[in-house]
């Protein structure tokens, strides 16, 4: 893998951010071992599939937001190489969060304790309003908390529902930072480093540099990669220091293969 999809050494100490437009395990395949502080993630299941050949199909296929028109899915074949890569860039003593639907979890949770993790539980995330489905209509979403090693979370009264309206017309199934803030809030603290190799339209990222975390990640999709480098720009314009401001000093994009 070339290094060029790896942060520089002084990113180590920058409060910035590195995107990628690779593959989601290629990319954490680039990464080194023992690097990576806390990992949240929301992969494009297959399970979407799914639920575009039964009854929401139609909706899904013809909404303009649907999330047919824009990304590829993951197969779950691939879980195996996803968590054990995952596993090997987390240091140790560190979370892993992974947004999940209620028919994946059952095929990833498994997968993800292979690889070494322990499994926690589900967190609920609670959209607060009714979307799609027509067997009780859908509300919440899992979050499934693993841990490698030991990590105390840092403040014990936090509730396992995490309540938080849903994004409406964003980047198909964008995820509030909201979410993605009391998860960094809790397993994180002010310097460490965030990663998402699903990143979307880079929800996870814009909580991390909110908080004063790095971020590293990475999207096929090359919309994805230029609504998260426009998002984390916004927020750390001049975040390394007060000269001309050029990408290097913005944040490492590379959209390399
Ligand atoms: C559910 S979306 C993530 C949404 C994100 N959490 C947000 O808040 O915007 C899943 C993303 O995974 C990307 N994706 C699908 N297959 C991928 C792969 N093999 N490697 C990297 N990204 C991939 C899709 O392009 C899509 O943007």
């Amino acid at each position: 893998m070339s290094r060029t999809n790896r942060p520089p050494e002084d990113f180590l100490t920058a409060p910035v951010f590195h995107l990628s437009s690779l593959d989601a395990v290629a990319w954490l395949r680039s990464q080194p071992s023992d690097s990576v502080d806390l990992l949240i993630t929301d992969p494009a299941y297959e399970s979407l599939e799914k639920h575009r050949a039964i009854g929401t199909t139609t909706r899904l296929k013809h909404s303009k937001a649907s999330s047919n028109d824009w990304f590829a899915v993951f197969p779950n074949a691939r879980f195996p190489e996803l968590f054990a890569e995952a596993f090997r860039v987390l240091k140790r003593n560190t979370h892993l969060y992974l947004f999940c639907d209620a028919e994946t979890m059952f095929i990833a949770k498994p997968e993800a304790e292979r690889a070494g993790f322990r499994f926690w539980k589900p967190l609920v995330w609670d959209k607060k309003t009714i979307g799609m489905g027509y067997h009780y209509r859908a509300r919440y979403e899992f979050i499934l908390f693993f841990e490698k090693g030991k990590r105390r979370l840092n403040d014990l009264g936090v509730a396992d529902v995490i309540t938080v309206p849903r994004v409406h017309r964003g980047y198909p199934a964008e995820k509030p930072p909201a979410v993605s803030a009391i998860l960094i809030e809790q397993s994180s603290t002010r310097g460490e480093l965030v990663a998402d190799p699903f990143m979307g339209s880079g929800s996870v990222g814009v909580a991390a540099l909110d908080a004063g975390r790095r971020f590293i990640g990475t999207d096929l999709n090359p919309e994805a990669v230029r609504l998260t480098t426009e998002r984390l720009r916004a927020i750390s314009p001049d975040s390394a220091n007060d000269g001309p401001r050029e990408p290097e000093q913005l944040g490492f994009i590379d959209t390399r293969p």
